[in-house]
């Protein structure tokens, strides 16, 4: 338990954890996973226990090189395969066919898996001395922000892993985009730190990005609605929109330098100069710290939806569900919040 330096001594244990069906939390370029054995039902079964996340979402896998897809897939499309060469070891999750071999917890039941090859030295690492495929989660509790740093699994998990290897903040701060490549139409059923315009320079236009919603079903359980959030209750700003009352201890999330006054407790910065990237890099650190902060409320400024923007919107819509379906009753009760002057 606590953070382990990722020394080839920490790694070897923590492979060996794997080994034995236990959990390591470990830094992907994405953001850090829980990982076990992707093929030890039982060692599976702890991830949804310690993330208290429902059956009905399925994990990803993590593999060292391409050559593992045709041992867990099955009927792997070319497009799959040009994907593969051009964007792994990434932040491309393929949704494929999947194997028998692949216990049916890790897909909920689906005969479909998600796959991808992460580009972090640690996580390849670790995959390569455990010889197994690694499922994992992001290492955080069911529906709340995901960890950028391994503080933030120490804090939200700490005790139920057996292990966190401790590796820096991730490069990229969002989670993977996930691409359903299992039927004839390729989508993305989740938007992340691989921009879509990427990947349609490699396959062409996709004729649908986003898979319209199925009634009573969900395409990923990833698009749930309220996910990636924050215990405060957040609000996305209109562009240019400057509050006009005041709720309380209020929080920006800004997405570059301001130049209005704000009467804000605390402000985040995503990125000075406004690249999408960077700011990408920061969102779910800077959230943390503004949900650690004892506000009433966060405000986000919207970011512009081309590249990681699309991402970034995505993570900060599902974010404001929270605040539209249940605490808009707050908003309006201006006895609760009180109206220092802006
Ligand atoms: O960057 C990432 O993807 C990180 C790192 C650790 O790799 N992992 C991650 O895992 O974000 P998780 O479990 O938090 O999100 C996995 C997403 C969920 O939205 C899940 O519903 C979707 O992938 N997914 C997994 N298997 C699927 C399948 N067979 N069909 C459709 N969606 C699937
Ligand atoms: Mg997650």
């Amino acid at each position: 338990m606590g953070l382990f330096p990722p020394t080839p001594f920490f790694i070897e244990q923590a492979a060996s954890l794997i080994k034995k069906g236990g959990l390591v939390a470990f830094p992907t370029e994405t953001v850090y996973g829980l990982g076990a054995n992707a093929l030890d039902p039982i060692a599976v079964a702890k991830i949804f226990e310690v993330k208290g996340r429902p059956h009905f979402d399925p994990l990803i896998i993590h593999i060292l090189d391409i050559s593992f897809l045709d041992f867990l897939c099955q009927n792997v499309p070319d497009q799959a395969r040009i994907l593969a060469q051009k964007f792994w070891p990434g932040p491309l999750t393929l949704v494929l066919p999947k194997k028998k071999i692949i216990p049916d917890l890790v897909t909920s039941g689906l005969q479909t898996v998600a796959i991808r090859i992460p580009s972090h030295p640690i996580a390849l690492e670790l995959i390569r001395i455990s010889g197994v495929p690694i499922a994992a989660p992001s290492a955080n509790p069911f529906k709340y922000l995901s960890p950028t740093t391994a503080e933030h699994v120490l804090n939200q998990l700490g005790n139920k892993v057996d292990m966190i290897l401790e590796g820096g903040p991730c490069s990229i701060g969002l989670e993977s985009t996930v691409m359903d490549l299992s039927n004839d139409e390729p989508c993305i059923l989740r938007p992340g730190g691989l921009a879509l315009e990427e990947i349609e320079s490699v396959i062409g236009p996709l004729k649908t990005h986003f898979p319209p919603k199925k009634k009573g079903s969900l395409n990923s359980p990833g698009q749930l609605e309220r996910h990636y959030s924050p215990r405060t209750p957040l609000k996305i700003l209109e562009e240019g929109e400057f509050p006009k009352g005041n709720f309380g201890k209020i929080g920006l999330l800004a997405f570059k330098t301001i130049s209005r006054k704000w009467n804000a407790v605390k402000i985040e910065i995503l990125s000075p100069q406004g690249d999408l990237k960077e700011a990408a890099a920061h969102l779910f650190s800077s959230l943390h710290r503004l949900d650690e902060a004892g506000l009433d409320i966060i405000y986000a400024e919207p970011v512009p939806e081309i590249g990681l923007g699309i991402a970034i919107m995505n993570r900060l819509r599902k974010a404001e569900m929270k605040i539209q379906k249940s605490n808009i009753k707050n908003q309006n009760d201006k006895s609760k919040f009180k109206m220092p002057p802006l």
